[in-house]
């Protein structure tokens, strides 16, 4: 059902060339850029800081990603500047429990951002997989399961090597991955972190790469996505194959939780597809969906997991 969702998608891609979109909660997927500031304001007439500035003088950050909000703060020298928030949630991946914000310090350009960011990604997969087979084995899950996690971490390895290189071609390195050590968890918190990371964001995540894998027009990235996609898909497979498989070992209400928790995850996902559009370049070098066609892929993923 997955990979017919995925292809009857990829039939609406145009050949080439072609956001997604974000939301400010690290927890869902998504995880704050550094602020950048638009410059000087003008205070209220009352001297007091303007409580609703307008975020038009915000400029696009270097790394992509999506505008959130933005603020007024004083300066020493009596007057104000705007604050301005942003995120990005491309290319979403799992991201493994407490993982830390992380910026691409010398990005170059925005494809190498956008690259040497997903490379992080990726590279955060792998000890997300690992601990899943672990916990997988611990409770009990049939060893097809555990064998697939671990297969998973492995084609995550490679994944990171395949966008690292991308992003050094465009001038840009990996940040590292800062994660503390893992705690032990429970069954119902471990199938909760699959719900929202594997059902939701890292389905939604093979859908972006294989429409990037279709319409990208810089052809190294598109032959890379196309590898990636085809992993991907399996990947978001295990995560529903881990769902199913968990769906007895829990009670009536443990499982009313893990659907709301995969309902909210849905419902915030949608409204971060309703708040982006990345940047041109982005859209045509990397394939990265518009808004609008992100919506298709949103559509598609809300109709799977209905
Ligand atoms: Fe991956
Ligand atoms: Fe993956």
């Amino acid at each position: 059902m997955l990979r017919r969702t995925l292809y009857g998608l990829l039939l609406a891609a145009p050949l080439l060339p072609g956001g997604l979109a974000c939301g400010d909660n690290n927890e869902n997927g998504c995880e704050p850029l550094s602020p950048q500031t638009a410059g000087l304001i003008e205070l209220e007439a009352d001297g007091s800081l303007p409580w609703n500035p307008s975020c038009e003088p915000c400029p696009r950050h270097p790394e992509g990603g999506v505008m959130l909000r933005c603020s007024a703060q004083r300066v020493p020298f009596g007057g104000a500047v705007l604050i301005c928030e942003y995120a990005t949630c491309l290319h979403d991946g799992r991201r493994p429990e407490g993982l830390r914000e992380a910026s691409v310090l010398d990005p170059g350009s925005e494809l190498g951002a956008l690259f040497a960011k997903t490379a992080w990604l990726e590279a955060a997969s792998v000890p997300a997989f690992l601990r899943l087979a672990e916990e997988l084995q611990a409770h009990g899950a049939p060893e097809v399961l555990v064998k697939a996690a671990r297969r998973s971490a492995g084609d995550e390895v490679r994944h990171t090597r395949a966008m690292q290189a991308l992003a050094r071609r465009h001038g840009a390195t990996m940040p590292e991955v800062d994660l503390p050590p893992f705690e032990p968890r429970s069954l119902e918190e471990m199938l909760r972190e699959n719900a929202v990371e594997g059902c939701v964001r890292e389905t939604f995540g093979a859908f972006v790469a294989g429409w990037q894998g279709r319409t990208a027009r810089d052809p190294e990235a598109r032959s890379t996505l196309r590898a990636i996609t085809r992993d991907e898909v399996r990947h978001a497979e295990l995560a529903w194959a881990v769902d199913a498989w968990a769906q007895e070992r829990l009670s009536e209400v443990q499982r009313e939780r893990l659907h709301q928790a995969r309902r909210d995850a849905l419902r915030l996902l949608g409204e971060e597809v309703e708040g982006h559009q990345p940047p041109e370049v982005l859209m045509n070098e990397a394939g990265l969906p518009s808004r609008e066609q992100a919506r298709t892929l949103f559509q598609g993923l809300s109709a799977l997991t209905a």
